[in-house]
C-alpha cells in the first residue's frame, strides 16, 4: 500500500489481509477523507486487480446495481428486423440475450470475480431496501437474470464498503463485513502521509500544516478538515511559496480547509491559536 501511496496503519492493513485471504467484504467507517475511498483504489492497484465502483446516494436501485436492457439498442434491432422475423420466437428471444445486457457495477464484479476490487462507496446514502438487496447479493455472489439465468462468481472479488455514518447501517449487513473504523491519524503519522503524497512539500511545512489541522480539529466545527484537507492546505502554501504558516498565509488560503460558513467564523476568530506555535 505504501508504494502505492498509501500509509495503512496496522489495524487497517491486518483487517485488509484477512478480509482479502477469508473472502470477506470489509466495512470502512470514519470521519470524512480520511482515505476509506482511497483504500480500494490503492488496493486495486496494488493487487493488479480491476476497480469497479459502486457509487451509493439516494434513491440508488438494482437497475443502477446490477444490468438494464440496452432499450435502444433493443428498439434498433427492432426495426431492423423484418415482419416475418418478427414473428419468430427465437428472434424476440434474441433481443434479451447478452449481447443486450448492459453491465452494471455488482455484475460486472461478479463477472470478474477475484480479479477485481468491488468498491461499494457510501452505502449510507442508499436506502434500506438498496441495504437489504446488497446483502443477498454479498452473500452469495450470484446474480440471476431471468432472461439469461444464473451467474455465479468462480472466485469472489475482493469487496470494501465505506460509509460515512450519516445513518446506522444494519446489523445483518455489518455481521457479514470485516469491520475497521479509519480515525484521523496521529500528528507524525499525518505529516508522513503529507508527504507521500505530496513529494515536494518540505517536512517544516508539513507539519506545521499538521500541527494548526489538529487545533482546528478540536474546535467544534460542523466540518472538521480530514487528510484530505490537510494535503490540499500544504499543497496551496506551498505552491504559493509559504515555507511558514502564520495567521497571513492561513487567513489567505484557508479556502483549501474550512469549507463552511459558520465554521470560516469560527476560525477567523481563533486564527492567531491555531498557527500559534505551527
Ligand atoms: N493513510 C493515507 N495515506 C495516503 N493518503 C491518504 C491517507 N488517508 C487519506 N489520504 C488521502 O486523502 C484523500 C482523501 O481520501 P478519500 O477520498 O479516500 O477519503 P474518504 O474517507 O473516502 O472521504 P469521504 O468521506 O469524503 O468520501 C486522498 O487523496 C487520499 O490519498
Ligand atoms: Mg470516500
Amino acid at each position: 500500500m505504501r508504494h502505492g501511496g498509501y500509509l495503512a496503519d496496522r489495524g487497517l492493513a491486518t483487517a485488509l489481509f484477512v478480509s482479502l485471504s477469508l473472502h470477506r467484504p470489509i466495512l470502512l467507517e470514519g470521519e470524512v477523507g480520511v482515505g476509506k475511498t482511497e483504500v480500494a483504489k490503492v488496493l486495486a492497484a496494488a493487487f493488479g486487480r480491476r476497480l469497479i465502483r459502486l457509487q451509493c446516494y439516494e434513491g440508488i436501485d438494482t437497475n443502477q446495481a446490477l444490468y438494464e436492457w440496452d432499450y435502444a439498442r433493443q428498439m434498433l434491432h427492432i426495426r431492423a428486423l423484418s415482419e416475418h422475423q418478427i414473428a419468430d420466437e427465437a428472434a424476440v428471444d434474441k433481443l434479451f440475450g447478452p449481447r443486450f445486457l448492459l453491465e452494471r457495477p455488482l455484475l460486472e464484479a461478479v463477472r470478474a470475480g477475484d480479479q477485481a476490487v468491488l468498491l461499494i462507496d457510501e452505502v449510507d446514502r442508499a436506502d434500506d431496501e438498496f441495504e437489504a438487496f446488497l446483502l443477498e447479493v454479498l452473500s452469495d455472489f450470484q446474480i440471476s437474470v431471468p432472461e439469461i439465468g444464473t451467474i455465479k462468481a468462480a472466485s469472489p472479488p475482493m469487496v470494501v464498503l465505506t460509509s460515512n455514518r450519516t445513518r446506522e447501517l444494519h446489523d445483518a449487513l455489518k455481521r457479514r463485513c470485516l469491520y475497521h473504523w479509519i480515525g484521523y491519524p496521529p500528528a507524525e503519522r499525518e505529516v508522513e502521509i503529507v508527504l507521500i503524497r505530496e513529494p515536494g512539500v518540505s517536512q517544516a511545512l508539513a507539519r506545521k500544516v499538521v500541527a494548526a489541522v489538529n487545533r482546528l480539529r478540536e474546535l467544534d466545527l460542523a466540518k472538521p478538515p480530514g487528510v484530505a484537507e490537510t494535503i490540499d492546505w500544504a499543497r496551496t502554501l506551498d505552491f504559493l511559496g509559504e515555507t511558514g504558516l502564520d495567521a497571513q498565509a492561513a487567513q489567505d488560503t484557508l479556502g483549501a480547509v474550512v469549507k463552511e460558513r459558520d465554521d470560516l467564523e469560527v476560525v477567523l476568530d481563533n486564527l492567531e491559536e491555531i498557527t500559534s506555535g505551527a
